[in-house]
């Protein structure tokens, strides 16, 4: 059994675990170079330990744990996320912790709740709220929606640790743990960063702007390496990617075209909706035949895109399936709002249309008012139709973009 602990400080130590085998995480990353679960024991007056790892991992950490103290002595579990990544095993943390007091955000003990099913002693933490261990202190510093909204960090002033969870982590394995030690993962970082923080950017800048008066040695991460050498450095990058992803995503005026055709007739509609769309000046169209095209280059149009045209045709009373995968990549805090119209070919029923339209309206989007269906083959007159469809609905983008100053819109009709 892996026994390894890291002293980072004289009285902060790693026991968290590797997980070198995992290859897909959450069902939504993949995980190539394995993923750690880090866990924090702190040996001050009062003994506390900073977030629990996966609950099968439970019996490896409680190994580590023990080897440092015995748990009736800990008196905080500081978390800072409940994901059950780091809270799994806190119930059985707490079965041999008895006197311990859970120490989180208002979110994250009502979430607690309902993941430990039985009462536990807690203190519900705000920003700037600082937990007295004796000899040392640690402050809250609220950092909600980095990745859920329950998300704090954990400021250990007296050591000038700062315990971030998921935010600055990464999944990579490696048995040295420290990022002066473990090589080059700038590839697991930027993944990590693009897959689970990048939607949530603008929180990210707010928690980054909260900690920059802080002095910080050691960012204590959730996953992956301990940042010991230069954290500033992996925070100014992190700075950095969020900027640039606000300022890029979505492009002003830029219409993705997503489509499937079996028989190229909706493909022809698509066609004259680009052909129409490019009538307006500075509008940007990403036209896609999206049958064959993977989940991720997919996915990184649908966030760069400010508008959408869904093409689908009606396939035994359903849309297929890769327009599923379009909304099934959307998600309605980030694409709320964006301007979207749902066209396709049809025979006989034409469900395609009423399935793409529930579907624009659970992703919240603003629902332009018409939509654009035919009956099997395009008419030179219905040829004409489209081409007026795509332009109108591309001034409505731009004249929209005007007057809301591409902020998103936020109502349906
Ligand atoms: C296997 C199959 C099932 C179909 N089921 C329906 C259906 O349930 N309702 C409907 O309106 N059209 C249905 N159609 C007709 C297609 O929607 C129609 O042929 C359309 O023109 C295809 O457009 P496309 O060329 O873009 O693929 C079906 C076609 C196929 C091949
Ligand atoms: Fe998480
Ligand atoms: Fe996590």
């Amino acid at each position: 059994m892996d026994t390894k602990i890291l002293q980072i400080t004289p009285d902060v130590h790693w026991i968290g675990v590797l997980d070198k085998d995992i290859r897909t995480f959450d069902i939504v990353m993949e995980t190539k170079y394995g993923a750690t679960y880090n866990s924090y024991f702190i040996n001050a007056d009062k003994k506390a330990v900073v977030e629990v790892v996966k609950e099968k991992f439970f019996p490896v950490f409680e190994t580590k744990l023990r080897q440092l103290c015995a748990p009736e002595e800990i008196e905080y579990i500081f978390i800072n996320h409940t994901e059950p990544d780091h809270s799994g095993g806190l119930k059985k943390l707490l079965a041999i912790a008895p006197k311990a007091v859970v120490v989180a955000s208002n979110s994250a003990i009502m979430n607690l709740k309902e993941q430990l099913n039985a009462p536990f002693q807690y203190i519900t933490t705000s920003d700037g709220l600082i937990t007295d261990l004796g000899n040392k202190k640690i402050t809250a510093i609220c950092a909600p929606n980095l990745h859920w909204p329950d998300s704090i960090y954990s400021y250990l002033q007296e050591d000038k640790v700062l315990f971030t969870c998921d935010s600055f982590g990464a999944h990579f394995c490696h048995e040295e743990m420290y990022n002066d030690k473990v090589g080059n993962y700038d590839d697991a970082f930027q993944y990590y960063f693009d897959v689970i923080l990048k939607p949530f950017s603008k929180f990210f800048l707010k928690a980054i702007e909260k900690i920059s008066p802080l002095q910080i040695e050691t960012i204590c991460t959730g996953h992956g390496p301990l940042l010991r050498e230069n954290p500033l450095k992996i925070v100014e990058k992190t700075k950095y990617l969020c900027e640039d992803y606000i300022k890029n995503y979505p492009e002003k005026n830029r219409i993705l075209i997503a489509f499937v055709s079996a028989y190229g007739f909706t493909k022809t509609i698509a066609e004259k909706l680009k052909e129409g769309a490019e009538k307006v000046p500075g509008i940007t169209v990403d036209f896609c035949d999206i049958e064959k095209m993977d989940m991720d280059t997919l996915g990184d149009k649908i966030a760069k895109a400010d508008a959408y045209l869904l093409g689908s045709p009606t396939i035994n009373q359903n849309m297929l399936p890769q327009l599923y995968n379009v909304f099934a990549l959307m998600t309605p805090l980030r694409d709320r709002g964006k301007l979207a119209a749902a066209f396709g070919d049809y025979g006989w029923t034409g469900d395609a249309k009423q399935h793409l339209i529930s579907n624009m309206d659970n992703m919240k989007l603003k629902r332009y008012s018409e939509s654009m269906f035919v009956k099997f083959i395009p008419s030179k007159t219905e040829e004409e139709k489209i081409i007026q469809f795509g332009e109108s609905f591309a001034k409505t983008l731009t004249t929209n973009n005007l007057t809301r100053g591409h902020t998103p819109l936020l109502t349906n009709h």
